[in-house]
C-alpha cells in the first residue's frame, strides 16, 4: 500500500530538498533566488513553507504568508511523479487552515498567464478568476 502523505512545516534543513522540488516543478526563475525566498518566508511570524512528504521523502510544497490584510501562496508544487494524486489538495487545505487560524479572511492566488494547468487545479478547489490587473515593482534593483 502507498505510504500516507503528511502535511507539516518545512524544516531549514529541507530547504535545499524544496528547491530541487521548485526545479523540477519549473517553478524557479532566474530573477529570483530560491533560497533567499525559502529563508526569508521561514524566518518570520507571518509566513511559512508547507511540507507534503511521503514516508520520509519530500513531496510537495506550498510557501503561505499574509500581509495583514491578504493571504497569499507561491512555490505550490508536487513532483511530477506524484501530480493528479490529490498531493495539491491537501497542500491548499493546509495553507487556507493556516490563514484561517490567523484571522485572515481571503486568499489570493497569482498564477502566470500561461500556466493553463495550475489555473484549472485552482478553478478545480474553489478559486475563481478576479477582475484584477496585477501591477508590480522590483524594490531590489533585479
Ligand atoms: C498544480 C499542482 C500543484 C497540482 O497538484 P496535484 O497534486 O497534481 O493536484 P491534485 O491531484 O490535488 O488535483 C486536485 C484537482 O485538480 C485537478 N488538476 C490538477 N492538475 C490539473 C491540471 N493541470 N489541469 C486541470 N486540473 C488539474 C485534478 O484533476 C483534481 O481534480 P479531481 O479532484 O476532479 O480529480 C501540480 O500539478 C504542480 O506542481 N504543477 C507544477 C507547478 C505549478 O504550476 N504550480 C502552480 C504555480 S501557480
Amino acid at each position: 500500500m502507498e505510504e500516507q502523505i503528511a502535511i507539516g512545516g518545512l524544516a531549514e534543513s529541507e530547504i535545499p530538498q524544496a528547491i530541487a522540488l521548485w526545479q523540477a516543478c519549473n517553478l524557479t526563475r532566474p530573477w529570483n533566488d530560491p533560497h533567499a525566498d525559502a529563508a526569508f518566508a521561514l524566518g518570520g511570524p507571518g509566513s511559512t513553507i508547507l511540507a507534503a512528504r511521503q514516508g520520509g521523502t519530500l513531496v510537495g510544497t506550498a510557501m503561505v504568508g499574509h500581509d495583514g490584510h491578504r493571504g497569499a501562496v507561491y512555490y505550490v508544487g508536487v513532483m511530477p511523479e506524484v501530480q493528479e494524486a490529490g498531493v495539491g489538495v491537501l497542500l491548499m487545505a493546509a495553507a487556507e487552515q493556516w490563514l484561517k487560524d490567523r484571522g485572515v479572511p481571503k486568499l489570493n492566488v497569482m498564477v502566470r498567464a500561461d500556466n493553463l494547468g495550475a489555473r484549472g487545479f485552482y478553478e478545480r478547489v474553489g478559486y475563481e478568476p478576479s477582475e484584477v490587473i496585477v501591477l508590480s515593482k522590483r524594490l531590489d534593483g533585479r
